[in-house]
């Protein structure tokens, strides 16, 4: 089975679940400046929300994304919102891929809001949540 994973991150929080995603299913987590290079059956695509919509970066990949995809696994960290998934499906469907039901989303720390996370707790449970989806 092919494997990615793709993240934005601008402050590190998303890259935390990334990382742990990553060396959970075997994989080197890359930001979403690295397009894929060939396809693959399930990539996990990680992304935050900046003010109700995820970066245009996060955007610009999921256009440019030109290889088959078998499905997308969303995760996200956020402050606020459940997760990020609103944001991205969108783009996803209109390039008819197919994105997952299942998600992994945790608290991101943003100025005085849920410090300290991602802690070692949130990126044990996004480990156990990515060989869930592969098992
Ligand atoms: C400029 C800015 C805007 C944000 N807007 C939102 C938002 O609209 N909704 C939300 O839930 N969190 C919001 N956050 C919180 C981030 O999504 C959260 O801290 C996330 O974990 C950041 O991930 P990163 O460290 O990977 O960039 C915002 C953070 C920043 C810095």
């Amino acid at each position: 089975m092919n494997l990615a994973v793709r993240y934005y991150s601008r402050g590190g929080n998303t890259r935390k679940i990334a990382e742990a995603i990553a060396e959970a299913v075997g994989v080197e987590a890359k930001t979403v400046s690295e397009p894929l290079s060939g396809d693959v059956d399930v990539l996990f695509l990680g992304s935050a929300p900046y003010a109700f919509d995820v970066d245009e970066e996060v955007k610009k990949f999921i256009r440019g994304i030109d290889v088959s995809v078998g499905k997308v696994v969303n995760f996200s960290t956020s402050a606020a919102v459940k997760s990020t998934r609103k944001y991205v499906e969108k783009l996803l469907a209109e390039k008819k891929i197919p994105l997952a039901k299942e998600e992994f989303s945790c608290r991101g720390a943003f100025a005085m809001l849920h410090r300290g996370r991602p802690n070692e707790s949130d990126q044990r449970a996004a480990a156990d949540f990515a060989r869930k989806i592969l098992s």
